[in-house]
C-alpha cells in the first residue's frame, strides 16, 4: 500500500559540499528528493525564493489548467497544485467522473476547483477551457497537458486510424492548449508541464503508440522551452507505471492478448524496478506542483522521470 502524500513544508540541511539531507518537518516520508536535490549548489543550499529554512510553492492564487484530469496522474497533479493554493480548472469527457474529482480536490484544496467537462480531440472544446479558466480566475498561470493513454498492442496490429488518433489526442491537444494558453502564460511567471511517458526514453512493449508518437510532445516542449522563455518555462514528465485506471488497463489488455496468465503477473511485471513497486499518482503530482512553481526556476527544457529508476539510460 501506499502513503496518503504530502505536506507541503520541508527542513533542508546542507551538510557538506554538494551532499543534502532532506527531512520533512512532520516526520513523513515524502516524494519529493529528486527536484529539491535538484536545487542544491556545491556551497550553500539556496531556493530561488531565497528561503533556506521552509519551502513554500509560492502558487497560492495562481490559475492553473490541468487537463485530463478526471482520473489518474492529471487528477493527482489537480490536486496537488490546490492543495499548495492554486485556484484550477479541471477537465474530462464523462461528466459524473468529473464531478467526483471536483469535489474530491476540493477537500484538500485552498483555492477554488473548476470543473470544465471537454474532449481534447476537439478543437472547440480546448477553446473553451482556455476562456473557462480565464473567466473564472482572472488568466493563466500554470498549464499542465495531460490526456488518455493510446491503445497498446504490436505495430502489426495497428492501423493509419490508430495513428492518426493517437497524434491527435496526444500530439494536436498539447499544440492547440499552448498556442491558446500563450498569451495568458506570458502575463505573469508562467509554466507548462506535459505529462507525456517514459516511453520517450526508453520503448515499451507492445506500446508502439506510445513509444513513437509522444517523441513529438517533447520535440514541441524543447521548442516551446526556448521560444516562449523568458515569460514562460516549459519542462515534461516522463511517468513509468502509476497506480492508476491506464495500468489497469494496460495489464488487462495484455492478459487478454496472452502476455500474462493473470492481471497480479502482470502488474509484477510492470512493477519491476528498483523500487519494487508502482509509483503513486501523488508523487508525480508533487513534481507537477513543483516544476509549476517558481522554487523551480531555474528549471525549463527539463524532461523528468518519475519512474523508481527502471529506465536504463544514463541520462
Ligand atoms: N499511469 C501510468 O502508469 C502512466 C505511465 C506512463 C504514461 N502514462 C500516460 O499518462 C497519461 C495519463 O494517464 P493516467 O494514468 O492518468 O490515465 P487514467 O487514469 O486512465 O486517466 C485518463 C484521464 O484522461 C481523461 N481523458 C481521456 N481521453 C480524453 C479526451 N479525449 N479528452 C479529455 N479527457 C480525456 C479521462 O477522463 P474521461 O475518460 O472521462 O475523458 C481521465 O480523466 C496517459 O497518456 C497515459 O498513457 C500513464
Amino acid at each position: 500500500m501506499i502513503a496518503e502524500p504530502v505536506a507541503t513544508s520541508v527542513r533542508l540541511f546542507h551538510v557538506d559540499t554538494e551532499f543534502v539531507r532532506v527531512t520533512p518537518t512532520d516526520g513523513r516520508l515524502h516524494s519529493i528528493g529528486l527536484p529539491y536535490v535538484l536545487t542544491a549548489t556545491p556551497s550553500f543550499l539556496r531556493f530561488s525564493s531565497g528561503s533556506t529554512d521552509e519551502m513554500d510553492l509560492q502558487l497560492t492564487d495562481n490559475a492553473a489548467l490541468v487537463t485530463a484530469s478526471s482520473s489518474g496522474l492529471g487528477k493527482a497533479s489537480a490536486k496537488a497544485l490546490a492543495r499548495e493554493g492554486a485556484n484550477v480548472v479541471i477537465n474530462g469527457r464523462d461528466a459524473d467522473r468529473l464531478e467526483d474529482a471536483r469535489a474530491e480536490i476540493e477537500d484538500v484544496a485552498t483555492g477554488e476547483v473548476v470543473a470544465q467537462q471537454g474532449d481534447l480531440t476537439n478543437e472547440d472544446d480546448i477553446e473553451t477551457l482556455i476562456e473557462t479558466t480565464v473567466d473564472e480566475f482572472g488568466g493563466i498561470d500554470h498549464l499542465v497537458t495531460s490526456a488518455g493513454g493510446p491503445p497498446s498492442g504490436p505495430f502489426l496490429d495497428t492501423d493509419d486510424d490508430d495513428w492518426y488518433q493517437a497524434y491527435d489526442l496526444l500530439v494536436m491537444s498539447v499544440v492547440r492548449l499552448a498556442r491558446e494558453a500563450e498569451p495568458h502564460l506570458r502575463e505573469g511567471e508562467g509554466t507548462i508541464v506535459n505529462i507525456t511517458s517514459r516511453s520517450v526514453k526508453e520503448a515499451i512493449d507492445s506500446l508502439v503508440l506510445s513509444n513513437s508518437v509522444r517523441m513529438s510532445v517533447i520535440g514541441l516542449e524543447k521548442t516551446l522551452s526556448k521560444e516562449f522563455a523568458p515569460d514562460v518555462r516549459t519542462n515534461a514528465v516522463l511517468p513509468g507505471p502509476h497506480e492508476t485506471e491506464r495500468i489497469e488497463d494496460l495489464v488487462n489488455q495484455a492478459v487478454d492478448r496472452g502476455d500474462y496468465d493473470s492481471y497480479e503477473e502482470g502488474l509484477d511485471d510492470w512493477a519491476s524496478n528498483p523500487l519494487e513497486r508502482v509509483g503513486d499518482p501523488m508523487e508525480l503530482g508533487n513534481t507537477v506542483a513543483f516544476l509549476s512553481s517558481p522554487v523551480s526556476g531555474y528549471i525549463n527544457g527539463e524532461s523528468v522521470l518519475i519512474d523508481g529508476g527502471s529506465t536504463g539510460a544514463n541520462l
